[in-house]
């Protein structure tokens, strides 16, 4: 499937993105199991460690509709710099990931790297450690 409608909602997020301290601003999008697409930019704070990233914004957007299984992820910055999910964010993610889940790290040139959950955080600890099974959520069931 192509990821360029997640790679245009992500480039959309990060326009509106809030992120006058750093000046580094990044749009997230998912793709949950539904195949719903989910978008989200980073939201600092003047209270610096109160700053929200993209990551996080987007799993919010996508849990509050009903989606609970991620499929793809895109993280999207403007810098020439590769931006991974920072190790917060990846232990966000792993709550609604599989370790197959592709991550697309991405400039305006398009996809710059193409990882997996499961590479980005080893040997996690998730929802299956604590031997709950994941349902997916309820959207397009
Ligand atoms: N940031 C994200 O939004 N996602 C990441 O995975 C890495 C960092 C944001 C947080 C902060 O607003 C800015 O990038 C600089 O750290």
């Amino acid at each position: 499937m192509s990821i360029d409608p997640m790679l245009e909602m992500a480039r959309r997020a990060l326009a509106n993105a809030h992120a006058p301290y750093s000046g580094f601003r990044v749009g997230a999008c998912l793709r949950a199991a539904s195949g719903r697409l989910y978008a989200g930019c980073n939201v600092e704070n003047a209270a610096y460690p109160v700053g929200q990233c993209a990551e996080a914004s987007a799993i919010g957007a996508m849990v509050a509709e009903g989606d609970q299984m991620i499929v793809e992820v895109v993280v999207f910055t403007e810098r020439a710099e590769l931006c991974a999910p920072c190790g917060r964010c990846r232990q966000q993610l792993v709550e609604f990931s599989s370790s197959d889940t592709r991550v697309y790290l991405c400039g305006p040139e398009g996809v710059r790297a193409t990882t997996t959950m499961g590479a980005l955080l080893p040997l996690a600890f998730g929802p299956d450690t604590l031997g709950r099974r994941r349902t997916g959520g309820t959207a397009g069931s």
